[in-house]
């Protein structure tokens, strides 16, 4: 009897123990081919965005082969800029096909996704974060300061994820690529910033609301779609949230040291979705992103 009763022990517990590393299997740490993998939605979304408001035209002219044959962005389009601002549109915009590049010759990656970048789009981001719709809706496409505060949406959130999965990256080849990424996204975020920084106190026409609140807003939506704390600050805080406590101007966003703030893929993608949920896809990408850590989540909400 006795080694009948071990016997289903050891079978009870090889069951125990595989449930366990199945169970765990949705929070295992992902691999370095995963978290490189991941961010290139975002670079997607960024190269397209910049290229089209710099250009009228997006990678299926300037880099085809980096799409993957993966479908056209929806509804982006020349933006109405400034001399100064198109210059700098136009060098962020090349610079993320760099990434896309850099990031696919790394690792094998996926196509294209698809993108919503209509002026709806946008348009439903702010309506989300003023808590009301604006009249007449958002136009990211309509001038400089439009284009600049839609721009505020996008390089930060790729930022937070690089210094997010930066600590779980195992070699030394997925840690140089993502340091090289995260230095020059947290330069276009810097100079985005600073652009709006400069009109902070400009009152946006025609919704009379300034600069700063509308960064505020959007870093407070970011902080709730998020839901993981506060990750998220706009341009001029409550003096207690800015550097050293000492400031209420806050040109880059930082935790009490001045350190950038990580995000995981999943508080991503709730932001990137406009839902709040990883597992419900929609804003930016109505039929979710790709990869292996987005797609698991697709999979499990069917
Ligand atoms: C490091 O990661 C990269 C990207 O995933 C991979 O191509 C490479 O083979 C890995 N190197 C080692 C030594 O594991
Ligand atoms: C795409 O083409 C460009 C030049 O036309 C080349 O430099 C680049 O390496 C190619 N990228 C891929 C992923 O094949
Ligand atoms: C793009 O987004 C807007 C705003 O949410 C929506 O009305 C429109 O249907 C979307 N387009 C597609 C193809 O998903």
């Amino acid at each position: 009897m006795a080694p009948n009763i071990s016997r289903v022990c050891v079978v009870v517990l090889l069951c125990y123990s595989s449930f366990v590393a199945i169970a765990r299997g949705a929070t295992t740490p992902e691999s370095d081919n995963d978290l490189l993998e991941f961010p290139l939605n975002l670079e997607y979304l960024e190269a397209e965005f910049f290229l089209f408001g710099a250009l009228g035209h997006g990678l299926d002219v300037v880099a085809p082969n980096l799409t993957g044959n993966g479908p056209s962005p929806i509804g982006a389009k020349l933006a109405n800029l400034d001399k100064l601002v198109r210059d700098v549109i136009l060098q962020f915009a090349y610079q993320e096909v760099g990434h896309l590049r850099a990031i696919k010759s790394t690792v094998k990656g996926f196509p294209r996704p698809l993108l919503n970048l209509s002026k709806e789009s946008f348009a439903k981001i702010m309506d989300s974060a003023f808590g009301k719709t604006l009249t007449p809706p958002f136009d990211p496409y309509a001038n400089s300061i439009n284009y600049l505060l839609a721009s505020y949406v996008i390089p930060y959130v790729g930022l937070t994820g690089y210094v997010g999965a930066n600590p779980l990256l195992q070699n030394a080849t997925s840690k140089k690529l993502v340091a090289g990424l995260l230095g020059v996204e947290s330069g276009q975020d810097a100079v985005l910033r600073a652009f709006l920084y400069e009109h902070k106190a400009l009152v946006v026409i025609p919704y009379g609301v300034t600069v700063a609140e509308f960064t505020n807003r959007i870093s407070a939506l970011r902080n709730k779609l998020g839901n993981a704390g506060v990750k998220d600050e706009g341009l001029v805080v409550p003096i207690e949230e800015g550097a050293e406590g000492k400031v209420k101007g806050n040109i880059l966003a930082g935790d009490k040291e001045s350190l950038a703030y990580g995000r995981t893929p999943e508080e991503i993608l709730r932001i990137v979705y406009g839902s709040g949920d990883e597992h419900v896809p929609g804003g930016f990408y109505p039929k979710g992103a790709l990869g292996r850590i987005a797609t698991s989540y697709l999979k499990t909400s069917i």
